[in-house]
């Protein structure tokens, strides 16, 4: 079903865009069908022999990006086949967004790290963490919704993915808890509930629930989990806050508040596909000048969806 942006929404995309025709790509892009996309689970598989069993079965796919792992598909398949394969059913990929991809290729989890994802279901940056660490290290990954949880726990399950705690908690309680008993991680994912101005492609109906007061609310939510996770970074440790949205509120605008008030600084990070820096100014507000190397992703650029995402570093 098709839903007409609200005009303040349509305001705000293009303030951001800024050049028109820009803008009218974004609008345009984000009425076509978003590219069928996965991630090859090389806990079991390697990109090399997934391709060849994928085009074996007939399927057209590619790889376009310096990092094989991404696979799009290019040909079309009966609807469902993506998730009936043989290929899927044995976790060799797991269905994925191209841009749900970039927070996990940004914090590069190493094997033993101790990481905390912090909102993990259904798991697709999880499982991603387990298969850069190689199984090795530990990730607790929490969820505070029981029907996600059970999906996150069938796909830790189906990609072979041994070195995952799951627990179910409230992200700010289980954050008192873990700072209770001086637990401590290497690296943590903040992948934040958000307003999904970014998954219009795959949800139009965030257009009929987007508004200025949600966007309040869920920002000041994320700043709550932010601010209790925190706490359990190491020194030196590394954290991702990602979001599927556009709006700066829930984007650069926290981040600005966690650096003014945590010892943190933004870190820059590569990433395989285009993105545009930060904002470093939103109505009229000075936002610090790192800001430029946090990531803002259009579905226009890399016909994707949209997303944010930020490293930072816990300086002591
Ligand atoms: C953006 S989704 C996470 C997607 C996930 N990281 C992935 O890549 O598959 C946000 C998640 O936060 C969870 N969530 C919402 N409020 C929460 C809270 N207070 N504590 C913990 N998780 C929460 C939601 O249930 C949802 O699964």
């Amino acid at each position: 079903m098709r839903y007409e942006p609200k005009p303040d929404f349509k305001e705000k995309i293009d303030s951001l865009l800024k050049d028109g025709e820009d803008a009218e790509e974004f609008w345009k892009t984000i009425e076509t069908p978003l590219p069928k996309t996965m991630r090859c689970n090389t806990l079991k598989i390697s990109p090399d022999k997934l391709k060849e069993r994928l085009e074996n079965k007939g399927w057209k796919i590619s790889q376009p990006y310096n990092n094989k792992e991404i696979i799009v598909l290019e040909g079309s398949l009966n609807p469902g086949e993506l998730g009936k394969s043989i290929e899927h059913l044995l976790g060799y990929y797991y269905i994925q967004e191209i841009s749900s991809m970039m927070p996990i290729l940004a914090l590069q989890p190493k094997e033993n790290d101790l990481l905390l994802d912090l909102c993990a279901s259904p798991g697709s940056k999880t499982t991603q963490a387990a298969a850069l660490m190689d199984n090795k290290g530990t990730i607790i990954a929490n969820d505070v919704n029981i029907g996600r949880i059970a999906i996150l726990a069938a796909n830790t399950e189906r990609v072979g993915a041994t070195n995952i705690i799951i627990t179910r908690h409230d992200a700010v309680q289980l954050c008192q808890k873990l700072k209770k008993i001086n637990f401590y991680f290497d690296k943590i994912l903040l992948d934040v509930p958000c307003s999904g101005e970014g998954n219009i492609r795959s949800n139009p109906a965030t257009f009929k629930m987007w508004n200025k007061k949600v966007i309040e609310k869920l920002s000041r939510m994320q700043r709550k989990i932010a601010e209790s996770a925190i706490p359990l970074l190491k020194e030196g440790g590394e954290l991702i806050y990602s979001t599927c949205t556009h709006s700066p509120e829930e984007n650069e605008l926290n981040i600005q508040y966690l650096i003014e008030n945590f010892d943190l600084k933004i870190e820059e990070s590569q990433l395989p596909i285009k993105t545009r820096p930060g904002l470093v100014e939103w109505q009229g507000e000075k936002l610090n000048e790192k800001m430029k190397y946090a990531h803002r992703i259009y579905p226009q650029d890399n016909n994707t969806e949209g997303f944010f995402l930020c490293k930072m570093k816990k300086i002591s």
